[in-house]
C-alpha cells in the first residue's frame, strides 16, 4: 500500500541480493510529482539497480516499486512497456547504438511507440536536437561524437518520449564544465515541465543546481535524507562524511 498519495515514485521496504551479497535491505523513499531526488551513495551500494527495477529491469527479492502508485515489480513485458512509455532511463554511459547515426537512435523510440510518418520523425528529431544544443548532428555516428555530446544525445533519446518520470544515472560523470552545464540546464527545463526525476551522481555541484532533496545509500537502506536547502546548511553525520569524503 502506497504510504503517500502524492507521490509518482515510491520504493516500500526494497531488497535485493546476488548471490551471497546483500546489496539492498529495506530501501524506501518517495518523490513527489516535479521533484528531483539525488540519489547518492558509494560505488556498488546499488543506485543503478534500484533506478533499474523501476521499469522493471530488475525484480527485487521483496519489497514494491510504485510508479504512479500502481507496483511495476509483478507486471510482465507488456506491461512493462507502457511504464517505459512514461518513465524514461537514461543509462549510465548513453548506451547509442553505435552502428547507428544519432538519427536513427532518436527514430528508434518513435518508430517502436508511434504511427508517425517520416516527416513527422524528422521534424520531432530536429527539434529535440536543438533543445539539446546538437543541432544538425543527425547524420553523425555516435563514435564521431565527444563523450560530452553522446551523454547529450542519450538524454535526447529518453526525452523523445515525452516521459512522465525521468531517471538519470550520472549523467554528468566525465563531462567539462560547459557541458556539466548544458545538462544541468536540460534537467531544469525538463523538471520545469512538471517532469518527476532521480538523479543518481558523485556530482554534488548538479545535485545542488537542479533536486529539491538528496538521499544517502549505505549499507543497504536510505541512511538519510536532506532537503537541499537543509543540505546547504547543517549537514552532519553520514551524509555529510560521504559528501566530504571522509567514508566510501
Ligand atoms: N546482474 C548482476 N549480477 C550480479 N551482481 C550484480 C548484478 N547487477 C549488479 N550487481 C552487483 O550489485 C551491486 C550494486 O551494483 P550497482 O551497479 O547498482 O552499483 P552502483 O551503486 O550503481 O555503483 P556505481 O556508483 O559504481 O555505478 C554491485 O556489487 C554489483 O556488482
Ligand atoms: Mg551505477
Amino acid at each position: 500500500m502506497s504510504q503517500n498519495s502524492q507521490s509518482v515514485i515510491e520504493v516500500i521496504d526494497f531488497h535485493k541480493s546476488f548471490g551471497e551479497k546483500k546489496v539492498h535491505q529495506g530501501v524506501s523513499f518517495y518523490v513527489k510529482k516535479g521533484e528531483c531526488l539525488a540519489l547518492i551513495g558509494g560505488s556498488g551500494t546499488g543506485k543503478s539497480v534500484l533506478l533499474r527495477s523501476l521499469v522493471g529491469l530488475e525484480k527485487p527479492d521483496k519489497g514494491q516499486v510504485l510508479i504512479n502508485g500502481q507496483d511495476v515489480t509483478p507486471m510482465n513485458e507488456t506491461e512493462l512497456i507502457e511504464v517505459r512509455k512514461k518513465v524514461a532511463y537514461a543509462f549510465q554511459g548513453g548506451a547509442l547504438f553505435d552502428s547507428m547515426t544519432v538519427y536513427e537512435n532518436l527514430a528508434y523510440p518513435l518508430r517502436e511507440h508511434f504511427h508517425l510518418s517520416e516527416s513527422e520523425v524528422a521534424k520531432q528529431i530536429k527539434d529535440q536536437l536543438e533543445e539539446f544544443g546538437l543541432p544538425n548532428s543527425e547524420k553523425l555516428y555516435p563514435g564521431n561524437l565527444s563523450g560530452g555530446m553522446q551523454k547529450r544525445v542519450g538524454l535526447a533519446r529518453a526525452m523523445m518520449m515525452h516521459p512522465e518520470v525521468v531517471l538519470y544515472d550520472e549523467p554528468t560523470a566525465g563531462l567539462d564544465p560547459y557541458n556539466t552545464k548544458r545538462i544541468q540546464e536540460s534537467i531544469l527545463k525538463l523538471k520545469a515541465k512538471g517532469v518527476t526525476s532521480i538523479l543518481v551522481t558523485h556530482d554534488m555541484p548538479t545535485v545542488y543546481a537542479v533536486c529539491d532533496k538528496v538521499a544517502l545509500l549505505a549499507q543497504g537502506r536510505i541512511s538519510e535524507q536532506y532537503t537541499i536547502e537543509k543540505l546547504k546548511t547543517e549537514p552532519t553525520g553520514p551524509m555529510s562524511d560521504f559528501i566530504n569524503g571522509e567514508t566510501a
